[in-house]
């Protein structure tokens, strides 16, 4: 396990100890306490040595890297060298931003990904700060690293997973601790948009488990990770935070031609709206077919908020903070409905 201390590297380390499976994980020793039954290697992916002490613990059956959604490709190179002698497979959590067309078309295994070399620095697709435009530097850094995945371990040793929104306990982002905790609070909930709007967030265990599953396939396996296309919607999951939180408050539906006159930040300012029409129209046919099964968001928003009420909180994180309308600007918007 590259990562393995937090959110979704634990999952996979709580999953696949529970499958009776030995478990190495490899982090910094910074971010959450090493899962009981693993063993802990301590170490930097981006400190040549270090990976070089990992890779002589070997061999391995498989390697899964949850650890790598800040690391650039030629960090991810590095690691993936060094270990294909010494590991059987590698099962890479990519994301769905890989993708040329998201979140403005609906997506699929055939569409274009972005560029981004194997070998790309921490630099490469910067934007400029005063940039308007829309914003690949994820994206490219995660094509990237596909890459550099693929340079080591071939096109035949690797799995390539590319999840959308991932969501329950543990969760460190703050999308659905936030609505959990705005559904606690009562009062008129904006609502964005419309309920019937399909949503395709994915519970992190179900991913830890697909990926346990891609470390015993074969071949080249890539998928998109999410929940099928018209099962989940928007009014489903709020509704789902007003039954976990038992909330008292009401849940006020405003349309997106309202909230689009309001300069509000898309997806961190209301967790999980955003307006481009291919954010949810991401096709994950071939996961369900090579068998990942995403559970009912009623479930994920229960089970994380039974997490949040046990006082938990995994390690201060900057982008907790990202979330969430103020409840000054959330008033105005619901006074000028009229
Ligand atoms: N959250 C989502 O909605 C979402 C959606 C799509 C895809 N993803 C992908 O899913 C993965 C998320 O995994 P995650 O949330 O469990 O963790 P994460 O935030 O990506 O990584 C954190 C883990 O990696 C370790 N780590 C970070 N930098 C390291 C370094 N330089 N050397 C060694 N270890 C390092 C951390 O431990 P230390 O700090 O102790 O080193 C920690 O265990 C990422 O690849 C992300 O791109 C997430």
């Amino acid at each position: 396990m590259l990562g393995g201390t937090w959110f979704l590297g634990r999952a996979v380390v709580v999953e696949a100890l529970s499958r009776g499976w030995e478990v190495t994980t490899f982090t910094r020793g910074r971010s959450g306490i090493p899962v009981p039954g693993a063993v802990a290697v301590h170490g930097d992916r981006e400190n040549a040595d270090d990976v070089a002490r990992l890779a002589a613990q070997g061999p391995w059956d498989a390697v899964v890297d949850t650890s790598a959604s800040e690391l650039a490709p030629v960090t991810v190179l590095l690691g993936t060298r060094a270990l294909a002698p010494v590991a059987a497979r590698y099962v890479y959590i990519s994301t769905v931003n890989v993708y040329e067309g998201w979140p403005s078309e609906p997506l699929s295994l055939d569409s274009p990904v972005l560029d981004g070399p194997p070998d790309a620095d921490v630099d490469y697709g910067r934007l400029p700060a005063d940039w308007t435009g829309p914003d690949y530097y994820y994206g490219r850094q995660k094509a990237g690293a596909e890459r550099a995945v693929l340079a080591a371990f071939g096109a035949d040793r690797a799995s390539l997973l590319r999840p959308g929104v991932i969501l329950g306990p543990g969760e460190y982002v703050g999308r659905l601790p936030w609505w959990l905790r705005r559904a606690e609070r009562g009062g008129r909930i904006l609502a964005p948009g419309d309920p019937r709007k399909t949503i395709q967030p994915v519970d992190v265990r179900d991913v830890a488990a697909f990926a346990l599953d891609q470390a015993q396939q074969t071949g080249l396996q890539v998928h998109n990770v999410v929940a099928p296309i018209g099962r989940e919607t928007m009014g489903g999951f709020l509704e789902a935070c007003m039954t976990a939180t038992s909330s008292t408050g009401e849940l006020v539906w405003v349309p997106d031609e309202v909230l689009l006159r309001s300069d509000l930040r898309q997806w961190s300012e209301i967790p999980l709206w955003r307006t481009h029409p291919g954010v949810w129209q991401v096709d994950g046919t071939s996961a369900v077919a090579a068998g990942f099964r995403s559970r009912p968001i009623a479930e994920t928003v229960a089970d994380t908020w039974a997490w949040l009420s046990q006082g938990n909180l995994p390690v201060p994180h900057a982008r907790w903070g990202e979330h969430g309308i103020s409840p000054e600007k959330e008033i105005n918007i619901l006074a000028g409905l009229g």
